[in-house]
């Protein structure tokens, strides 16, 4: 029996609850199609920070390579930890070291969940660079705790990252309904997103089958709300990518159902997945969270693995359940329940 290894990594506050459903799911699909997942857990966390002074070992990064996959729930407990450290010692180091390049968001209502817009068909996949841009940790500060403090974050775009998040795109596009959206700040970012523009001028000859439109963020956001069926795949740098969705989250009903992939398209190290929210102190322990986006990265995961088929059975399953009235609404059903309903759905 074919065999996948894969790296658990609950981390904090709701983290644990989620991940623990996502895992009895896909379970229980590879029960149903005939493969095993052979699970180990790491305690790599603001606590384990606590009790180590690192959120990982030294050595968790090798340790993680030797995985098919990781499946992630979240990471963040700013009352003990400060982010910069909590997420800069585990989150961030996975996708830079693992070349986790393209961050796959998928935004579309599952049946049964009532969004806050009046449009109900969109069908948004999101494509974020995920290992520089914005978030290259470039950067530093002088003077501090002075008059004359300086504080400096460089925003650092290659024209590999540029390149190969594009053609990521494209490619998406291609296997969809040939629309991609490429979102900039161009007209007040020169340098950088003027690049980015070129970058996406330059690939669309490359495909003229794709119908290619330039958006700036702000008018993208807006977009978003007004007129989502409008759109197919978006791309956008790691800033741009990150608010946009969670904006894409906010009209999918939330962030309990955005799910989402750290993919290493080449498969040179293993690739992650993880809901697009976070460790929600504000309900950890409440037993409340919605598990359904750590789940749906699940299926993302198994799809990854070529468990197609087991990955479309808990896609069916999560939509089974939503549609029948469960799960549809943050705080309605506890994550035991949704989790039991999608269980029995598989
Ligand atoms: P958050 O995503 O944790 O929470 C935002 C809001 O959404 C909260 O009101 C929360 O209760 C709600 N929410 C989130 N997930 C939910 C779910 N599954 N079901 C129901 N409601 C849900 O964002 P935050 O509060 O800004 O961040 C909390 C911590 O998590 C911080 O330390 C932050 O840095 C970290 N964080 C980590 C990740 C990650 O690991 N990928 C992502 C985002 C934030
Ligand atoms: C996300 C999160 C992270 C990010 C944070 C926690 C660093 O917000 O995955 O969207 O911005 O990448
Ligand atoms: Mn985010």
């Amino acid at each position: 029996m074919k065999t996948h290894r894969i790296a658990l990594i609950p981390g904090d506050g709701i983290g644990g609850d989620v991940t623990a459903a996502a895992w009895s799911a896909l379970q229980k699909a590879a029960g149903s199609a005939g493969f095993t997942l052979d699970g180990t857990e790491f305690p790599w966390s603001c606590a384990f920070y606590k009790e180590t002074g690192a959120m990982m070992p030294h050595d968790g990064i090798e340790t993680l390579r030797r995985f098919d996959a990781i499946l992630l729930g979240a990471v963040g407990w700013p009352q003990q930890v400060p982010d910069a450290v909590s997420l800069h010692g585990l989150l961030l180091p996975i996708r830079k070291s693992f070349v986790q390049y393209a961050n796959i968001r998928p935004h579309r209502l599952l049946p049964g969940v009532q969004g806050p817009l009046k449009a109900e068909a969109f069908d948004i996949l999101c494509i974020r660079e995920n290992t520089e841009g914005e978030y290259s940790g470039a950067g530093g500060r002088i003077h501090q705790g002075t008059a004359n403090e300086v504080a400096v974050e460089t925003s650092i775009f290659t024209h590999t990252g540029v390149e190969r998040i594009l053609r990521f795109a494209f490619e998406q596009a291609r296997a969809r309904r040939g629309k991609l959206a490429s979102v900039t700040k161009s007209n007040a970012q020169k340098y950088s997103m003027g690049f980015w523009d070129e970058v996406t001028q330059q690939l669309a000859a490359e495909y003229p089958d794709i119908e290619v439109t330039s958006y700036h963020i702000d008018a993208m956001a807006a977009r978003m709300v007004m007129a989502p069926e409008s759109l197919d795949v978006v791309a956008a740098s790691n800033l741009f990518g990150d608010i946009l969705t969670d904006l894409g989250a906010a009209i999918q009903g939330g962030l309990g159902f955005a799910a989402s992939a750290n993919i290493n398209p080449d498969r040179s190290a293993p690739s992650m997945f993880e809901p697009v929210h976070g460790s929600a102190p504000d309900i950890a322990h409440l037993g409340i969270a919605n598990p359904i986006a750590t789940i749906w990265s699940g299926a993302m995961m198994l799809d990854h693995l070529g468990e197609t088929v087991a990955a479309a059975a808990i896609m069916a399953a999560i939509e089974r359940t939503t549609a029948s009235g469960i799960g549809t609404s943050p705080g309605k059903d506890r994550t035991e329940a949704i989790t039991a309903a999608i269980l029995a759905a598989l």
